[in-house]
């Protein structure tokens, strides 16, 4: 199968859907691997890397033009829309229930859409969205130590401590794959953290795995009161599948917390668990409600490109594979994780609430590869 790379054209959008080694794993196993000239220079690839590997480099033309399966990383842009071709596979992020218009861009063009965000394993789990979680759950420490500094407007605290100097208290707001990678990272610098989720099996889970290192509590109003109180830094990454993410810490909560502050949501991209919150961008970040600095960056994943590229292509590459060797027919077939994935099949809506967003009803899958 041909399969082609094209260059992100989102503004800031610096990642790229396939690393060399990804491309190798390709061309090895008998595929043609095209990729746009430049698609990898925002995450620190060059062409020549991909060249060693047996790619070609071509202009975005060709990618189109030729490619059976496209690789992407964000939604195609209106620029890239007309360039769909009836059959060809798009395999990328797409969040198509909020976004009808495109949604319905991708019917008329009679392509295969397969969304990374909706490919899901029997057991719920959700492993094309699980790389960035476990991105934005470090960086929400990394990028809260930051904000902690005086220069930068928090408190001028040091998570760590020193010897004879308390460590700084990090509170995690929900325990699932972002909120873990916040309190590894967290525990990793030396802070005081505790963690609430209203799942005690993930409680449990936490408790085995840091030995006793992080302080688990029943996320209720009672306990998040108490902890929002004490925390230098305090982290949201809730998620309610397919819902709002729900308001956990209030205006008043936020209010009780001390001048400096910081508070870092991940979960802004669902609405936010914080009342305060509101969606900023890596260039403007930050800004201040009752002394407390916040950070509302939808898109945290995309301030460490590189790193978010190889996680993304670790996480897509099987799926790429499958595709690549089988054909989407056969893939999704045999393939249920990646069944799940399909949002537009050649005109038609499979997946049930981007059917729904569409007003329109799904056709099951089935129905489609007949
Ligand atoms: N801002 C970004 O750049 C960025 C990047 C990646 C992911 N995210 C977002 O981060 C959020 C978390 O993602 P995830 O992959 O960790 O989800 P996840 O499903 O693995 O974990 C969510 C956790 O929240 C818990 N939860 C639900 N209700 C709760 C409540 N009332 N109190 C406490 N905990 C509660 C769940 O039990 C679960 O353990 C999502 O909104 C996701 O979209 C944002």
């Amino acid at each position: 199968m041909i399969v082609g790379v094209p260059r992100e054209i989102k503004p800031g959008e610096q990642r790229v859907a396939l690393t060399p080694a990804g491309a190798r794993a390709l061309t090895e196993a008998g595929h043609r691997v095209l990729v746009e000239r430049g698609a990898g220079a925002g995450s620190g690839i060059r062409d020549d890397d991909y060249a060693a590997v047996g790619a070609a480099l071509v202009a975005a033309d060709e990618v189109w033009q030729r490619a059976e399966l496209v690789l992407k990383v964000k939604e195609p842009l209106p620029p890239e829309r007309p360039r769909l071709r009836p059959g060809q596979i798009l395999f990328t992020y797409l969040h198509l229930a909020p976004a009808p218009e495109l949604a319905r861009a991708l019917r008329d063009s009679q392509a295969i859409a397969i969304a990374y965000e909706t490919v899901q394993r029997a057991d719920g789990s959700l492993p094309l969205l699980t790389p960035m979680s476990e991105v934005a759950g470090r960086l929400a420490v990394q990028e809260g130590a930051f904000y902690l500094g005086r220069a930068h407007g928090g408190r001028g605290i040091l998570l760590a401590g020193v010897p004879g100097v308390p460590r700084g208290n990090v509170v995690v707001i929900g325990a699932g794959t972002a909120g873990l990678n916040a309190a590894r990272a967290a525990v990793g610098l030396g802070a005081d953290v505790s963690i609430l989720d209203v799942n005690l099996h993930r409680l449990r889970h936490l408790d085995d795995l840091f030995g006793g290192h992080v302080v688990t509590l029943v996320s209720n109003s009672f306990n998040l009161e108490q902890v929002v109180r004490r925390a230098d830094l305090l982290i949201g990454a809730v998620l309610v599948a397919g819902a709002r993410a729900p308001r956990l810490v209030t205006k008043d909560m936020v209010a009780t917390m001390k001048e400096g502050a910081v508070i870092v949501d991940i979960s802004v991209d669902q609405g936010g668990c914080v009342e305060t919150i509101r969606p900023t961008t890596l260039l403007d970040p930050v800004y201040v409600v009752s002394g407390v600095v916040h950070y509302g960056v939808a898109n945290m994943p995309a301030l460490v490109p590189r790193t978010s590229t190889f996680a993304l292509t670790n996480a897509t590459l099987p799926y790429a594979l499958e595709l690549a060797a089988k054909g989407a027919v056969a893939a999704v077939r045999d393939n249920p994780a990646l069944a799940r994935g399909v949002n537009i099949w050649r005109g038609r809506t499979v997946h049930p609430a981007v059917a729904e967003a569409l007003g329109e009803p799904p056709t099951p899958l089935e129905a489609c590869l007949r």
